[in-house]
């Protein structure tokens, strides 16, 4: 294991009182795992994963991180990892290529080796030619990226990314990405915070879901996924008829029987009849489908479509927290209404 903490807790002493920032976190994270804290603004990560790099002693709690003990060999963990905190870590006016060898001097790494591999670092991180330019004049992604050179350059094995693309645009984020599963690659082990659910999904091989200083999920983001709700399937009838009486009188026949074939498969939840057709929920929906098709077609039933979704990450921290953590969608009131569907 590279992090094996247990019941890690942090109060903070404010004017208003204690804030129980962090209230019993236990993690496990293995070698070479990409492992993703997700949570709302607030929920604690932040707080944890200072804890975990040393920088804020736990109020409570044990942990081990790459392989040294949190309390007794601070100085132990603090030479095997890599931090790159929210904000970032580089002055404005100060020069990309001083900022990493000064950086690394500072865990006895000698100038020499600092610049060789400062310069190595900004070439795999795709920053070439930007050695000795003003921190200042570099664009959002150049700079989060000389923020990871920054945590890297001590050839650490564990790494903290505390929020890495926050505030990026699509494109950087994507390449970050990208770079983030490089260092994977070349046997480093991740552990990032992150309030986006897609990069959740797509870089993680492991989410711990935090919410109000506790952990409330835990797993691969596909098992999670499963784990909360199954896929929903719908399925649309066809209306055989033009006359509007007949087809409204035909396809409640159908609903029924589809409604009745439906219940019968293992694990379908939540089957309701809608305007045109049936909804229900299923793990693995995909591969029951053609077991069910085929039966509805043997009923004299005629589809008019299939859809199947697979749940998001948004179904499970719904599921976990009863809150919607996409941040970025607009308010309910905004939305535009669903369009009903006209039976002409
Ligand atoms: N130094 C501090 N003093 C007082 N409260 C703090 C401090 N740091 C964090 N908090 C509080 O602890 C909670 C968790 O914060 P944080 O760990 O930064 O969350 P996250 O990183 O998930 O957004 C928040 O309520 C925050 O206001
Ligand atoms: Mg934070």
């Amino acid at each position: 294991m590279m992090i094996e903490a247990r019941g890690l807790v942090r109060t903070f002493k404010t004017k208003r009182g204690p804030v129980q920032a962090v209230q019993g976190v236990d993690l496990d994270v293995a070698d070479g795992e990409i492992v993703g804290f997700l949570g709302p603004n607030g929920a604690g990560k932040t707080t944890t994963m200072r804890m975990l790099a040393t920088l804020i002693t736990p109020t409570s709690g044990t942990a081990t991180v790459a392989g040294c003990d949190l309390a007794k060999d601070p100085v132990g963990v603090r030479r095997r990892i890599g931090y790159v905190p929210q904000s970032g870590s580089t002055l404005p006016e100060a020069v990309a290529g001083d900022e990493v060898v000064d950086h690394a001097r500072l865990y006895g790494v000698s100038k020499a080796k600092a610049i060789a591999d400062g310069q190595r670092l900004f070439e795999e991180l795709d920053l070439p030619g930007l050695w000795r330019r003003q921190c200042k004049t570099l664009s959002g992604g150049q700079r989060r990226r000389l923020d990871i050179v920054m945590g890297l350059i001590h050839d650490p094995k564990l790494i903290f990314l505390d929020e890495p693309t926050t505030g990026l645009d699509p494109q950087a984020r994507a390449n970050l990405w990208e770079h983030i599963r490089g260092l994977r690659a070349r046997g480093a082990t991740i552990f990032l915070t992150t309030h986006y659910l897609d990069e959740a999904d797509a870089l993680c091989d492991r989410i711990l879901v935090i919410d109000h200083g506790r952990i409330v999920g835990a797993g691969a983001p596909e098992a999670l996924k499963q784990q909360v709700s199954g896929d929903s399937v719908r399925l649309s009838l066809a209306d055989r008829t033009d006359d509007r009486a007949n087809a409204e009188a035909g396809r409640t026949h159908a609903t029924d029987a589809v409604i009745r074939i439906v219940r019968e498969l293992d694990g379908a939840t939540s089957v309701e009849a809608v305007a045109d057709g049936v909804n229900f929920r299923i793990p693995r929906g995909g591969s029951v489908l053609p077991g069910l098709l085929r039966q509805i077609d043997a009923g004299g039933i005629e589809l008019d479509g299939v859809e199947v979704h697979r749940p998001t990450l948004d179904d499970v921290f719904l599921t976990m927290t009863g809150r919607s953590l996409r941040d970025d969608s607009p308010a309910p009131a905004d939305e535009p209404e669903k369009q009903k569907e006209v039976v002409a």
